[in-house]
């Protein structure tokens, strides 16, 4: 529906003045008669056939709402419903009836230029992945050297094929100039990596070696990796394309095009570290593998499976360096939000030879008894050298904790820390303030990080002024926005309803849009406010994931933010130290939790405004204008109404 590209088309500035132009019943009244009622008005819905009217425009919320068929949403909504436009052809319609001149934003030469060049890119890539295949299966060097060592080492035809392997010729340059003569240009050659190119002399990359290619997540290939065929320890065994404008090592996973189907399918993804490990477990059968490809997992990475599936197993050698990069990714998988398990080999064996010496059955039944989860693996590991010496077992508990309290998601927390507190024989409680400790220190460094970040930006140099600079957030705006998106349709008060026998249900969104409508506190920051607002004319939807529309919300700014609040990078410990309700699942207390949200939000906002309008009655009283003098001090006086309001609410409890 939406154009995910459409953000780049028409700029930021004109969306905001067609929004603010586009008058909900302004709008409507187009194609709609309505009539006042109430603060309403009220029409026959276009969306469907009706005789009574129960198609509702609110001009104060800017939105509309048919209680007959439940269509609502906004301006924008409205006109893509009703002239059946994508998003941006609806603001382009909004534009000319309020004749604002769309700014499209032009792709400037030097960027469509860089598309091309990918694009070209990507092309010389599968030209030259299907002459390396058919170099392999048909050329006499091909078949006598590359082939027979695959076969050697008993890969099938089917696996072979279904990975488009290959093999690059031994020599100087004949694989260039077999590209050259079917007409590649030497610089995407280049670009690509597949030729090296001097001044004065070039050769072929991958020359004698037998090629893997690297497919995106899309099938395309980006990349390869050549494995020489001696057993040289001089030579690399594997020689990978250089990074370019198309291959971003630290974002590809190996075999993610033909696992993806099988993630999502089983539900789970294996790790492991080479293309051959990839390749046999194919054979065996289990097609949910890719591989990291020797590199240190990134973030990036486990991202890419997240898509499909937050179940990660780590398959690696059973050896020391094998144990060391299982640790590290740990954390950087539970970080992501997404469950770990770990499968250590026998000592020697890597998933490639284990898979070929056990078999589809035997694997997969091995793998079902020896995956641990990552208490368990670290606990195992650990506890061998820590028996009987309280100093290092506490060590051990730490370093088990370290890892829960990176775990974003409350629940999973506290499962974690039931399953530790048994294998280590730790009383739960002990353990909850370990976590606690450990995410304070967490936020702290992240904190610090940020500072320092900061600090290193500000003696940079200054960014070019056409720039817009980020959106600055309260944190209790940042709660509430959370909040707003996360638990928008829990159901959270039982309210009288219009019929005094009936009571209706308040859903935790309506109660928090509500909330700041009624007292005009929505935030001034246009961020919030577009949220805000989109929340609003959305609420009644149903079948809407609010999570889900915003963090796949087409305004990159609005995604971006709806995925950092999902991922919680921004939640303080704060709250949950102070409330001493640390481990307490937020869904289970949001009755008690969003009135709370809400006042200290409201709290937070009025003191601002406070001192905002203390800043104006100066500058007016200087002025000597003391009708506006007049107007603030009586803001002025309504606002500590409503504190006074607030402060006998809240207690005596302190929130600054
Ligand atoms: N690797 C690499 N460069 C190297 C060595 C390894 O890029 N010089 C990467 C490759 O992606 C390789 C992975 O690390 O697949 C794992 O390395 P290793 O276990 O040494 O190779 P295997 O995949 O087991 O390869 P083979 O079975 O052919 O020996
Ligand atoms: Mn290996």
């Amino acid at each position: 529906m939406n154009s995910p590209t459409f953000v780049t088309m028409i700029d930021h500035a004109t969306i905001e003045r067609i929004l603010d132009a586009a008058e909900i019943s302004d709008v409507v009244s187009d194609f709609v008669t309505l009539r006042k009622r109430g603060v309403n008005q009220l029409g026959l819905c276009p969306f469907h056939n009706e005789k009574t009217p129960s198609f509702t425009v609110s001009s104060a919320k800017g939105i509309f709402k048919c209680f007959g068929c439940g269509k609502g949403g906004n301006s924008v909504n409205f006109i893509m419903e009703h002239e059946n436009l994508t998003y941006p052809e609806a603001l382009k319609w909004l534009a000319r009836k309020y004749n604002i001149e769309i700014v499209e934003k032009e792709e400037t030469e030097e960027q469509k230029q860089q598309k091309d060049d990918r694009e070209s890119m990507m092309i010389v890539s599968s030209y030259a992945q299907k002459y390396f295949t058919r170099y392999l299966w048909e050329e006499n060097e091909g078949r006598t050297i590359g082939l027979s060592y695959f076969r050697e080492r008993n890969f099938r035809d089917d696996i072979l094929k279904k990975f488009d392997v290959g093999f690059a010729p031994d020599g100087k340059t004949p694989f260039t100039e077999a590209a050259q003569k079917e007409g590649y240009k030497i610089d995407f050659l280049e670009k690509t990596g597949l030729t090296i190119k001097r001044d004065d002399w070039m050769r072929d990359r991958f020359a004698g070696r037998i090629m893997f290619p690297i497919h995106n997540i899309a099938g395309r290939v980006i990349a390869f990796g050549g494995r020489i065929l001696k057993d040289d320890k001089k030579i690399a065994k594997y020689l990978n394309s250089p990074e370019s404008d198309i291959y971003h090592k630290s974002r590809v996973l190996y075999g993610i095009f033909q696992a993806k189907r099988e993630i999502s399918k089983t539900e789970k993804c294996y790790l492991v570290e080479g293309y051959t490990d990839v390749l046999s477990m194919h054979q065996a059968g289990i097609e949910n593998v890719v591989a990291s490809s020797g590199t240190a997992l990134t973030p990036d990475q486990i991202r890419l499976v997240k898509r499909f599936t937050p179940n990660i197993t780590i398959i690696y050698d059973g050896d020391e360096a094998g144990i060391k990069a299982s640790l590290r990714g740990i954390d950087l998988i539970l970080e992501e939000g997404m469950n770990v398990k770990v499968l250590l080999l026998p000592q020697g064996e890597d998933p490639d030879s284990f898979a070929k010496k056990m078999g589809a059955t035997k694997y997969l039944k091995y793998i079902e008894d020896n995956e641990a989860d990552f208490i368990q693996f670290k606990t195992r590991l650990l506890l061998k050298d820590t028996e009987n010496d309280p100093i290092k077992k506490a060590g051990l508990i730490s370093d088990v904790i370290r890892s829960v309290s990176v775990i974003p998601d409350t629940i999973t927390r506290s499962v974690y820390i039931k399953e530790c507190s048994r294998l280590l024989g730790v009383n739960e409680d002990i353990l909850y303030t370990e976590v606690r400790k450990q995410k304070t220190k967490q936020s702290e460094d992240f904190r610090k990080k940020e500072f320092r970040e900061k600090a290193k930006k500000a003696t940079a140099k200054p960014k070019p002024p056409e720039k817009i600079k980020p959106t600055q957030f309260l944190v209790e705006e940042l709660e509430y926005l959370r909040f707003l998106l996360k638990h928008c349709n829990a159901p959270l008060f039982e309210l009288e309803g219009d019929d005094e026998n009936e009571t209706e249900m308040i859903s935790v969104g309506e109660f928090m849009i509500q909330e700041l409508e009624a007292d005009d506190l929505v935030s001034e920051n246009p961020l919030f406010k577009k949220m805000f607002y989109e929340v609003s004319s959305i609420l009644d939807k149903e079948n809407i994931d609010t999570w889900k529309h915003f963090t796949q919300h087409p305004d990159s700014e609005i995604s971006q933010l709806a995925t950092d609040l999902l991922s919680e990078k921004y939640i303080e410990s704060k709250r949950w130290a102070k409330a001493g309700a640390f481990m307490e699942q937020e869904e289970d207390i949001l009755e008690v939790l969003i009135p709370k949200i809400i006042n200290e939000y409201k709290f937070r906002k009025i003191k601002i405004m406070q001192a905002e309008i203390e800043k104006q009655i100066n500058i007016e009283s200087d002025k000597k204008d003391y009708d506006k003098v007049f107007d603030l001090l009586n803001t002025m006086t309504n606002l500590k109404k409503v504190e006074k309001e607030f402060t006998d609410k809240l207690g005596s409890r302190a929130i600054n």
